[in-house]
């Protein structure tokens, strides 16, 4: 019996069969995403008003090197060139942003709103050869596993400063008492998100799950699996949400520091 083979046309840019509105999704992450990247950027480059009584930004933490009463070694190291800006997030946001830069959710979201390679499934691209993650400088997005290990490290600061934004200096002893204030939450609400994101990694289920991705045979590791892939069902809702989350955690320290919020003690 011969064989018969059809021809396939390629399509143009931006062509497509599809009558929903595609569009809509690259848009909606185009403006999310720069929107994000505009206002981070913008705080990591400030150096001020990221801290307010216990509460610490999470753009700044851990702060390594730096002037508020959070920093672990200091002020500003004396080596720091003159001429370079400095910035405590200038020394660990390269962490989490990684981490997020590398996510195969954002990869798939970005690839398409931001390169539009292609805008969306079953529509022309600019581009007509494939090449993908198999080569250079795409290959690299496969260190994501390594920002998880570093992800899972900033939970547990991001965890110790929710502890630390518990205690309240008493105006009239000096002393610290335990308390709770709106930030207190705000905080506590972002390192829920950021573990909800981080512990439905991708990577995070091929890692429990092994090499081959089998069902893993201890019942812990078991268990383990299963809650990493019931949290991978959402990963995308996590990562929106832990995105907004830590964004608004800066923006709500910051506008405490400045004076145009007041932070509202609970008890
Ligand atoms: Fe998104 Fe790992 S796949 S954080």
């Amino acid at each position: 019996m011969g064989t018969r083979y059809a021809t396939v046309a390629a399509r143009r840019f931006g062509q497509t069969g599809r009558h929903d509105a595609w569009w809509l999704t690259p848009i909606a992450v185009f403006l999310g995403l720069s929107a994000f990247i505009t206002y981070a950027t913008w705080a990591a480059f400030q150096a001020e008003h990221y801290h307010f009584g216990p509460y610490l930004s999470p753009f700044y933490s851990p702060e390594v090197f730096g002037e508020s009463p959070h920093s672990w070694f200091g002020p500003k190291p004396s080596a720091w060139p003159g001429w370079l800006p400095w910035s405590p997030a200038f020394l660990i946001l390269w962490a989490p942003g990684g981490f997020r830069l590398t996510c195969y959710y954002y990869r798939g979201a970005y690839y398409k709103a931001f390169w539009a390679d292609p805008p969306a499934c079953a529509v022309g691209e600019s581009r007509q050869r494939y090449v993908g993650e198999s080569s250079l400088p795409l290959i690299l997005q496969n260190v994501h596993r390594y920002f998880l290990y570093l992800a899972l490290l900033f939970l547990v600061f991001l965890s110790h400063d929710v502890w630390k934004a518990l205690w309240f200096e008493d105006p009239a002893t000096g002393e610290a008492e335990l308390g709770a204030g709106v930030g207190t939450l705000v905080l506590l609400g972002n390192v829920v998100l950021l573990a909800g994101y981080t512990f439905s990694c991708h990577s995070l289920r091929h890692i429990i799950g092994g090499r081959v991705d089998a069902l893993p045979g201890s019942p812990i590791r078991f268990a383990a699996y299963s809650c990493a892939s019931c949290l991978n069902r959402r990963h995308m809702l996590w990562a929106w949400m832990s995105l907004f989350s830590v964004g608004f955690a800066d923006l709500y320290v910051r506008l405490c520091s400045t004076g145009v919020w007041s932070d509202w003690r609970i008890f």
